[in-house]
């Protein structure tokens, strides 16, 4: 049974409830409008604890505390922050001189709202897996966490992007592609699962096309193919690209590392290098139905993704990016129990 903390903590899209994704997007419209610069979280505070870097995320939220009217704080583990233990029982006589109990804790009792980025450690996919940088923290916190990017999962991101589809589709349904790209290092699996559970939420034609060995968490996956059952989507894994992409109304580009490689940087080299033909180009979507082109950024241009694509009508980047603000204000109400 959930607590209400629980109910006001934004973990990830796996557990979100139906009804508050809904919610959400309403929200996220009806904050993108004047509404967005009313002092709805006059006098309240929100801490941030950075385990990395960040361009959009940082920004996103301290604009969006500014406008409405609440105070952002910004804290980098390392940076300032002091190192963070998050795994009980250790004998912290390393790099960390704090653990997230005491940090964490003391953290919440100044401010209303924590949320915190920890990206996958990328050296064992079942520790990965059970996310244990954002469990600890939301289990130290007596204020809501939001994850602004953890191990396997950027719920504001996927947020982000479903509003972005939903303004480009006009609410119309689609083939959505998510497809893996290279790159010339091996990134965690945190977007690309986002953006799958996102449009398999929105009911899309969801298709995840990745060269084999390259899957996304079975949990992931299994997650997605029900929500998009639940949404009266569907969501289909192919390894053929080309086939995946005829049709194609949106084409989410991504990167990220082999799950065969996983914590063996030469062999995620030598598996990446093998497809790097799946950089997307004009050429490439040359069968989909016009479609949109899609990427969280950062983004390694003629890497990821070709320039003419990224310079061309196709691209809604930096509407994706745009959208982080308007959504997190609603996520950021939620957490502070305020309706906009
Ligand atoms: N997309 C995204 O989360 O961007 P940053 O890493 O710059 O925050």
């Amino acid at each position: 049974m959930s607590s209400p903390l629980d109910r006001r903590h934004f973990l990830s899209l796996r557990t979100l409830p139906a009804a508050d994704w809904q919610r959400l997007l309403a929200d996220a419209e009806t904050l993108a409008g004047p509404r967005g610069r009313e002092r709805l979280l006059a006098g309240r505070r929100f801490g941030m604890v950075f385990y990395n870097s960040s361009l959009r995320t940082r920004t996103s939220f301290e604009v969006a505390c500014f406008d409405l009217g609440a105070h952002a704080v910004y804290l980098q583990v390392g940076g300032g922050l002091w190192q963070l233990e998050h795994r009980d029982g250790v004998v912290m006589d390393g790099d960390a001189a704090e653990h997230v109990k005491e940090g964490v804790g003391v953290l919440a009792r100044m401010v209303d709202g924590l949320g915190l980025r920890s990206f996958a450690g990328l050296k064992d996919a079942a520790d990965d897996a059970k996310e244990p940088v954002l469990h600890a923290v939301a289990r130290a916190s007596s204020v809501p966490v939001l994850n602004l990017e953890s191990a396997m999962d950027h719920p504001h991101q996927g947020l982000a992007d479903a509003f972005t589809l939903r303004r480009r589709f006009a609410g119309r349904k689609g083939r959505v592609v998510v497809q893996w790209a290279p790159h010339v290092k091996a990134l965690p699996m945190a977007v690309p699962s986002a953006a799958c559970l996102a449009f398999a939420r929105e009911g899309h034609e969801v298709v995840l096309a990745h060269p084999e060995g390259f899957d996304l968490d079975p949990g992931v996956v299994a997650d997605a193919t029900r929500l998009a059952r639940e949404a009266g989507g569907s969501f289909t894994v192919s390894h053929d690209r080309a086939a995946a992409l005829r049709g194609a109304r949106a084409v989410y580009v991504k990167a990220w590392g082999s799950r065969h490689a996983y914590g063996d940087p030469q062999a995620a080299a030598k598996a990446r290098a093998a497809h790097g033909g799946w950089m997307c180009t004009e050429r490439s979507l040359a069968e989909t139905d016009g479609a949109i082109v899609m990427h969280c950024l950062p983004v390694r241009r003629n890497v990821v993704i070709a320039d003419e694509v990224l310079d061309g009508p196709r691209s809604v980047v930096l509407e994706q990016g745009e959208a982080r603000l308007h959504v997190q204000k609603a996520t950021l109400c939620r957490a502070l129990g305020i309706s906009p």
